[in-house]
């Protein structure tokens, strides 16, 4: 990590000081490699105030148990029949593995607790099969989660649940994770799995709306492996139950946990509950955002670079594209009232790359074709060595010459070596 990667981080801190997140780790991560580094990055979160709760699944560490002891088991991660073995040998695993997170999270100094916060009833008979020691959650201790937060503490959830009776269920830890992230009107629900969920399965960078995961689940359904479907289906409903975000990032990769939380565009998928989208003018704490946008996309030579001093200066002329408080796009105005009042230049359109192909570049276009045009301007211009084929073909704009710049742009542009191509759009 840079030390300048920290400028991005800080804008997360208050975003997120005090807001609950509910991890659900499946027990195939806990199982892996990055287990312990996984624990440790717990502790980044909670030096930023972040209030954690761990849910843990067990199916890995209860067939290697039933192994052992020679038992045959019904495991179903809670979802089929569960008989008397079998939840047995899970009460017998969720110990193994609440004791493993413990051992973890004393390493890192965090206080942590194995509740008995989740209140289920059996499943009953379902298609006309006994699920037996099968439970369903039927309510979330919210004031015991919510006494263990306030002091510190993170609560660890396994997979196992009591009713009033005394009596043990095995219950599906997707579904534990959801009724509690609900329950607690959490701000993230975030499922570390085996997988990045479906990005980069021809989906838009692994983020969607509600409604565009909905469409997608409707669509693809029967090709999705039965866990991730799961995942999809619970990280929906926790999104339309009140929980802001629900993610499935890939835990056996290093560092998902903290890329997915600390990055706009996130390395696993996401589900938002509502999006914050907005242009809006560009404001002097933008600039530190502006500059990467700006620079990352003039080291690939698409615009030309621009100093700090110069963006400074230039900021009212800026306008920026949020989703949900992260910039992902700009554009810039630049007028020039001494010398040719009727043209004005859209410049600096930028979209970060994560977020391409989703329509912002024409929105940000569009934008401020109307406010060249609500300012009076007759044209407005255009200079791109790589995006040509864009304003030509999505944005109405005409091949132009060297005359139709103003003479001081026009002098630059001689000077420069760029030889960008010059698209005109005229606004009457
Ligand atoms: C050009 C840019 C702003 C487009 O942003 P975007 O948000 O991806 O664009 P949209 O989603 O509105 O439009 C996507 C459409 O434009 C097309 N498109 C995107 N970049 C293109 C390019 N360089 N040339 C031709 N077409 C392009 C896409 O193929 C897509 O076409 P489709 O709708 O027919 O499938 C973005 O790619 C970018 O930031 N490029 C680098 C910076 C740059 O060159 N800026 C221009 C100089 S000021």
């Amino acid at each position: 990590m840079k030390p300048s990667d920290l400028r991005g981080i800080l804008g997360y801190t208050t975003r997120f000081r005090d807001q609950t997140f509910v991890l659900a780790v499946d027990s195939a991560v806990l199982a892996g490699d990055q287990a312990g580094a996984l624990l440790t990055d717990l502790s980044v979160l909670r030096s930023l105030n972040i209030r954690l709760v761990l849910g843990f699944g067990i199916s890995r560490f209860l067939r290697d148990l039933a192994g052992r002891l020679g038992l045959s088991i019904s495991d179903d991660q809670g979802m089929g029949v569960t008989d008397a073995d079998t939840l047995a040998t899970a009460v017998l695993a969720a110990g193994q593995v609440g004791n493993r997170l413990l051992e973890g999270l004393s390493a890192s100094d965090l206080p942590a607790a194995v509740t008995n916060a989740l209140v289920a009833h059996p499943a009953g008979i379902l298609s006309g099969t006994d699920h037996e020691w099968t439970g369903r959650v039927e309510r979330v201790d919210h004031g015991l989660l919510a006494d263990l937060l306030g002091r510190g503490v993170i609560p660890l959830l396994p997979p196992v649940a009591y009713d009033g009776a005394g009596r043990t269920y095995r219950v599906n830890s997707d579904q534990a994770a959801l009724a509690v992230a609900t329950a607690l009107k959490a701000a993230k629900l975030i499922y570390i799995t085996t997988s990045r969920g479906v990005r980069g399965a021809g989906t838009l960078s692994g983020q969607f709306s509600v409604e565009e995961a909905t469409a997608y689940l409707a669509r693809h359904r029967s090709e999705l492996a039965p866990d991730l479907v799961s995942k999809l289906d619970h990280g929906l409903r926790a999104c339309r139950g009140g929980v802001a975000r629900a993610h499935i990032i890939n835990g056996l990769e290093p560092n998902a946990l903290l890329d997915e939380i600390f990055s706009n565009e996130g390395v696993g998928t996401m589900i938002y509950a509502n999006e914050y989208m907005a242009i809006r003018k560009a404001r002097p704490r933008d600039l530190p955002a502006l500059q990467r946008l700006i620079g990352e996309s003039a080291e690939l030579e698409q615009i030309l670079p621009r100093g700090r001093e110069d963006l400074a200066a230039r900021m009212a002329d800026f306008f920026v594209y949020e989703i949900d408080r992260n910039l992902v796009g700009c554009v810039g105005l630049r007028r020039y009232p001494d010398e040719a009042d009727g043209v004005a230049e859209l410049e600096c359109l930028v979209v970060a790359s994560a977020h391409e192909n989703q329509g912002i570049g024409r929105r940000l276009m569009q934008f401020v074709e109307n406010a060249a045009r609500e300012q009076g301007h007759k044209s407005l211009l255009a200079l791109s060595t790589q995006a040509f084929a864009f304003f030509l073909q999505k944005g109405g704009f005409r091949e132009g010459t060297v005359s139709d710049l103003p003479p001081s742009r026009r002098e630059a542009y001689e000077a420069s070596q760029r030889r960008s191509r010059i698209l005109v759009r005229d606004l009457g």
